[in-house]
């Protein structure tokens, strides 16, 4: 088997599978005993600099449990540190920003990003790990526009995302202009992975789920159209993936994916029908679930096996592994989706 033929691949391709592939966003991280031991103390981000440090703590899940894919380790808020926007990445909280974007002025804090010169060490990270990963293919990410445009002007994390909607309505040609440049850089950010020999790519708009259709159609989707177009050429499959966006399924789909990532709300099944064909799925257990006794999240794996459907499915959890997960829960996960045959195979 050469990578291209890899369960994973071929699977986003919507082509058929011998076994459903499985992997889990933020699979590397702290539920992970050897990830704590690995990654000592400070920001995420002075791991994220060292190559041969985040290539190691990207192998970890993949050694452990023998998921199809790895996911490079890095943030989604790494391009805009990058550039000097003053953002660190608080453990326990997430991303702050030493001074949030309230006006046009701080727009010009946002120059473009120049991957070889302003994240070579990520560079250097997928590099060292396509050498060292064999037939798994590696995952490059960036964040989408909105969600890194949030943490910007929210200045943190948000639970309303008031600042941000404010500043969207409010504000329209600053807000677009956020948003493209934010485009731009994650455009920049996800081809240089690429280039480096990254082998899908996954957009994470995980907070777009807190707009309206409407107001996602008008002034989100059109930047994260960007970055995915952006990155066609390339020939790689791209995910889109976002929490609490079952009523944009529809919208994203037109975004340009062959995958669309789906949190635990929206059965897959229901998914599918309102994404249209031709789009593959990945998700979607609840995350807690994985704290469950087994007969529970056994019994839960199946279902969304089953509602999944085999062909142009991508086994994951609905959002990140939480923190207190028991690693071997998530070892017998991926060790039960690969002994089930694909939903609407034939049995053997
Ligand atoms: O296995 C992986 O998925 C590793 C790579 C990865 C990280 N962040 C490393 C990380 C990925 C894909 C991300 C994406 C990311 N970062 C997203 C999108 C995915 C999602 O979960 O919705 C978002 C919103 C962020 C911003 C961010 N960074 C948050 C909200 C946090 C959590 C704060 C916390 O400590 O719980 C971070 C920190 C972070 N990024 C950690 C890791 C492993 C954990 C903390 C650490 O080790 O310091």
């Amino acid at each position: 088997m050469s990578r291209a033929d890899s369960p994973f691949l071929r699977a986003c391709r919507g082509q058929p599978t011998e076994r459903v592939p499985v992997w889990f966003m933020r699979q590397a991280g702290r539920s992970l005993p050897e990830y704590r031991a690995a990654r000592g103390e400070g920001s995420i981000l002075d791991a994220v600099r060292r190559p041969e440090l985040a290539a190691e703590l990207t192998m970890q899940p993949v050694r452990r449990y023998g998921v199809d894919a790895a996911i490079l380790f890095s943030d989604i808020v790494v391009p805009v540190a990058a550039v000097g926007f003053g953002v660190d990445v608080v453990p326990g909280r997430g991303p702050v920003v030493e001074a949030p974007l309230r006006s046009r002025a701080d727009l010009a804090r946002l120059r473009p990003l120049e991957p070889e010169e302003d994240v070579p060490y990520v560079i250097d990270t997928v590099r060292a790990l396509v050498a060292d990963l064999g037939d798994v293919p590696l995952i490059g990410f960036a964040g989408a526009p909105f969600t890194v445009a949030s943490y910007l002007v929210e200045g943190g994390p948000s639970r309303q995302y008031t600042r941000t909607k404010v500043l969207m309505r409010a504000e329209p040609a600053l807000w677009e202009a956020l948003l493209d440049a934010l485009a731009d850089m994650a455009l920049a950010f996800l081809r240089a992975q690429v280039g480096a020999g990254a082998a899908a790519v996954q957009l994470f708009d995980s907070w777009a789920g807190a707009l309206s259709p409407d107001d996602y159609a008008r002034t989100v989707l059109p930047a994260s159209r960007k970055v995915l177009e952006g990155v066609a050429d390339l020939g790689v499959p791209r995910i889109h993936f976002g929490v609490g966006t079952g009523e944009l399924l529809g919208l994203m789909a037109g975004a340009g994916a062959e995958v669309v990532g789906v949190d635990w709300r929206v059965p897959l099944d229901e998914a599918r029908r309102r994404l249209g064909p031709g789009v593959a799925v990945q998700g979607n257990l609840d995350p807690a679930l994985c704290l469950a006794p087994w007969e529970v999240l056994s019994a839960e794996a199946q279902r969304v096996l089953e509602r999944g459907g085999g062909t142009g499915h991508v086994f994951n959890l609905g959002h990140g592994v939480l923190p207190e997960t028991d690693p071997d829960a998530l070892s017998r996960l991926v060790e039960l989706v690969h002994a089930t045959p694909p939903a609407g195979a034939p049995r053997p």
